[in-house]
């Protein structure tokens, strides 16, 4: 199957939940949640998407790097990827995507895709147990090859799910910090809240796997989860789906990366569409990216295949980036690649 073809069941399939755009940028969408869209106005869903389309890249071709030298392995958390590139964890295929996938379709489709890839899935948590379970069990099934991120719950109930996460052998474990104010996580009496640093400290000190904090959007907060112990931030604002009018992930990244990279490694996710936007995430200073919606759109036309389709297009357009702007491995994606950052990407 084709992408095109996957679109087009995709959109059958998603029945109108995700119209799949033909560039998935927030505005057919804004405000629907549940849903695939931003919260409010999606203002913070479309910037993530204007902010890395402002981004322009240096072209640079006079080099001795041919294609089939070009090399995008990174190593994770002691494991091999074939490219810079995760699967984002997803959850509440009934209420977001229309029951096009059960749970547990979907985390099957997403870790064994990501596996097929040659990278990593990270899986999910909300107020119905089975998401959490279903992304946990895949992995589990699959070696302990993919990353189970927690909701900010009750501190006790968090300690459980990274037991869980650990008896499952996974590769590392996190929390989305950011959705500590979502409401139906309340509503079903699994009220999520902020972490005082310290509390951050004592969560992170409770896992024995390298923990990643997901949901940061700006430096004081990256220290904080630097001095916290995680071994990862994610700079995201949940695909802008937690708080309307942030900024775009792009736009505060360089800034966040610059203090903190040196001691952790740096995520981030938000509006990465193609190979071209993993290398300018990686130019302002990311490690590696993680992809949401187009994977959803991926494993509801084709299931497994879909999000390898998905992953593996994005990994062979990010080699062709790579040797357009002169890149012959990751480390050699340096701030230099960016060209024209607008004043509105801080730069560090
Ligand atoms: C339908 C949907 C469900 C999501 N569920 C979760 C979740 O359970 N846990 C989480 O950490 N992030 C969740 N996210 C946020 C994603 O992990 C990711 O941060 C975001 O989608 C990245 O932006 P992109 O979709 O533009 O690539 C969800 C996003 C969407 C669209």
């Amino acid at each position: 199957m084709d992408l095109k073809e996957l679109r087009q069941r995709a959109r059958e399939k998603l029945k109108g939940c995700c119209r799949v755009c033909p560039e998935c940028n927030g505005r057919a969408c804004a405000g629907e949640m549940p849903g695939m869209g931003g919260i409010g106005t999606g203002a913070a869903f479309r910037h993530n998407v204007e902010a890395l389309a402002a981004v322009h890249v240096n072209l640079r071709t006079l080099h001795g790097i041919r294609i089939d030298s070009v090399d995008t392995r990174l190593n994770l958390f002691g494991r091999e990827l074939s490219c810079p590139i995760l699967a984002a964890p997803m959850t509440g295929m009934a209420f977001n995507a229309g029951g096009a996938l059960t749970e547990e379709e979907w985390a099957g489709a997403v870790v064994k895709g990501a596996l097929a890839a040659g990278t990593l899935a990270m899986t999910g948590d909300g107020p119905d147990p089975v998401m959490y379970r279903s992304g946990l069990a895949e992995i589990g099934h699959r070696g302990g090859l993919g990353i189970p991120i927690i909701k900010p719950r009750a501190n006790e109930e968090v300690y459980r799910y990274i037991d869980l996460a650990q008896e499952a052998g996974a590769a590392a474990v996190g929390m989305d910090i950011d959705a500590a104010g979502i409401i139906p996580m309340a509503r079903a009496g699994q009220p999520v809240s902020p972490k005082t640093p310290g509390e951050l400290r004592e969560i992170i000190a409770h896992s024995a796997l390298p923990f990643i904090v997901k949901g940061i959007m700006t430096v004081d907060e990256a220290e904080i989860a630097a001095e916290a112990g995680a071994a990862a931030i994610v700079v995201s604002n949940h695909g802008g789906r937690v708080l309307d009018h942030t900024p775009g992930s792009a736009e505060v990244l360089t800034k966040i990366s610059a203090k903190v990279r040196d001691h952790m490694i740096v995520l981030a996710d938000g509006g990465v569409r193609s190979g071209l936007d993993v290398l300018k995430m990686l130019a302002l200073g990311a490690d590696a990216v993680l992809i949401g919606r187009p994977l959803l759109i991926g494993a509801a036309g084709a299931g497994e295949e879909g999000v390898t389709l998905v992953l593996k297009t994005l990994g062979k357009e990010l080699k062709e980036a790579m040797l357009m702007t002169g890149c012959a491995g990751l480390s050699g994606i340096k701030a230099d690649v960016a060209a024209g950052v607008p004043a509105a990407v801080q730069l560090g």
